[in-house]
């Protein structure tokens, strides 16, 4: 069986399927620095833009392989199965190619929301112009989570056949085989150390969680800030006068404020904007605030100590295991939004377009490396990765999951025989 490697990347389509036993033809690339790469991985030397490419210089192949770029396009607004979009779009040039060589299969990989963008018209439209085409089109959403590898990141795969009866057999979960980022790590690997200031801010949280002696903790944040404070969620209609008799971020009196400007500096950056606590984040200052109220005199201690320089870094988004409070047996993300604590058992999704919110490992003070990362993609075994940690983690993060594609290029063939 043979197949084509449409928007190769890093190649994750390539491995799972020569992993499952098909030859790769054909594959096309627009960024040159990984042109090179596949070369040097794979051994063929992919073409560039595929708006370029003449379809009838492609080998003939069995299955067609895509993770095509999500672009922006504009559908929205146009009444459902209106006619076609306009042409340039990159999906358009797949259709090209398949309906030139007919392809038993098509095998194609993108962000879930391809299928509900624009009210769902693009989904419409790709499935109408591939059954212009014969083909029929069926998806499902997979994270590498469900195939026992400890990456959370949905995705949807399509295939398409020509096949009138029967559909395709996904591949079967095995929950059994679930791991944790722990059991992927490498010894002694090259991986980015944490900042000193990242660590010691750990290590005051982690104090106050065992300061603190929580019963459960689910998918709750503890907002610093709200620890002494007792102004309303909702103060946006509320006068100066008013405010005074209220206490802001860490138990700050407003008593001698005489403007809004005042107000507002005692008063914590998240609610600033709209004088009011977003709603998706008041259970968790409801939260901090009882926390607080039960352990006020230790908690004082506390938040002395904290870094105040840093919105983000005062707010704990437990995501974690519900009743083992310990930051050091999960994994950790600085984001905008706070320090997030996650289950090892599912490792955040590598996201392609920043490098801030690599995973870190807080019992050995590091990042995860590149390597690590490649295994969370099934891609461990390349030989060569982009050079440097941030071209490293882009291509992976746009990578599809190797794992999953040589689960689904498995079936393909036994469908075939059906
Ligand atoms: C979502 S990624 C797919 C990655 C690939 N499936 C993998 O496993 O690494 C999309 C890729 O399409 C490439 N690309 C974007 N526009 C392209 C074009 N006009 N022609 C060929 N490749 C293109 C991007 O450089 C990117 O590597």
């Amino acid at each position: 069986m043979k197949f084509i490697d449409l928007f190769a990347g890093l190649g994750g389509f390539h491995t799972g399927f020569v992993n499952s036993g098909y030859e790769c033809v054909f594959a096309c690339e627009l960024e040159p620095h990984l042109r090179e790469l596949y070369l040097k991985n794979y051994g063929i030397e992919p073409h560039g833009d595929i708006t370029k490419v003449d379809e009838k210089i492609i080998p003939e192949h069995d299955v067609m392989c895509a993770g095509f770029p999500c672009q922006p396009f504009s559908l929205a607004g146009k009444k459902k199965g209106s006619e076609c979009p306009e042409s340039g779009r990159l999906i358009d040039h797949v259709i090209r190619i398949a309906k030139h060589h007919k392809p038993k299969f098509i095998v194609l990989e993108n962000v879930p929301n391809v299928l509900t963008i624009a009210d769902g018209s693009f989904w419409d439209y790709m499935k109408e112009s591939f059954k212009n085409i014969g083909y029929k089109l069926e998806y499902k959403i997979i994270s590498p989570v469900d195939v026992g590898i400890p990456q959370n990141r949905k995705r949807v795969f399509i295939v398409g056949s020509k096949l009138e009866d029967g559909n395709f057999i996904w591949p079967r979960y095995n929950e059994l085989d679930k791991q944790s980022l722990f059991d992927i790590l490498d010894n002694n690997c090259d991986s980015k150390p944490l900042e000193p200031k990242k660590i010691e801010q750990l290590a005051h949280w982690q104090s106050l969680l065992n300061l603190i002696n929580l019963d459960k903790l689910a998918s709750m944040s503890l907002v610093a800030p709200e620890f002494g404070a007792d102004y309303p969620l909702d103060f946006s209609s509320m006068t100066i006068k008013q405010m005074r008799s209220y206490k802001g971020a860490y138990g700050k009196s407003l008593k001698n404020c005489n403007t809004w400007v005042e107000v507002l500096a005692l008063l914590p950056s998240y609610c600033q904007k709209n004088k009011l606590v977003a709603s998706w984040l008041e259970k968790s200052v409801k939260f901090s605030r009882d926390v607080y109220s039960n352990n006020a005199s230790a908690i004082d201690i506390w938040s002395e100590k904290i870094d105040k320089n840093n919105n983000s870094w005062q707010i704990l988004e437990w995501r974690g295991r519900h009743f083992e409070h310990d930051i050091y047996s999960h994994i950790v993300q600085f984001r905008a939004s706070g320090i997030r604590i996650l289950k090892p058992e599912k490792a955040p999704s590598l996201i392609s377009m920043t490098t801030t919110q690599i995973p870190i490992i807080p019992s050995q003070n590091r990042y995860i490396s590149a390597h690590e990362a490649a295994k969370l993609q099934n891609l461990h075994e390349l030989p060569n990765l982009p050079d440097g940690l941030i071209k490293s983690f882009k291509a992976l993060g746009n990578a599809v999951n190797a794992k999953v594609v040589e689960m689904i290029a498995s079936n393909l063939k036994v469908w075939k025989t059906t």
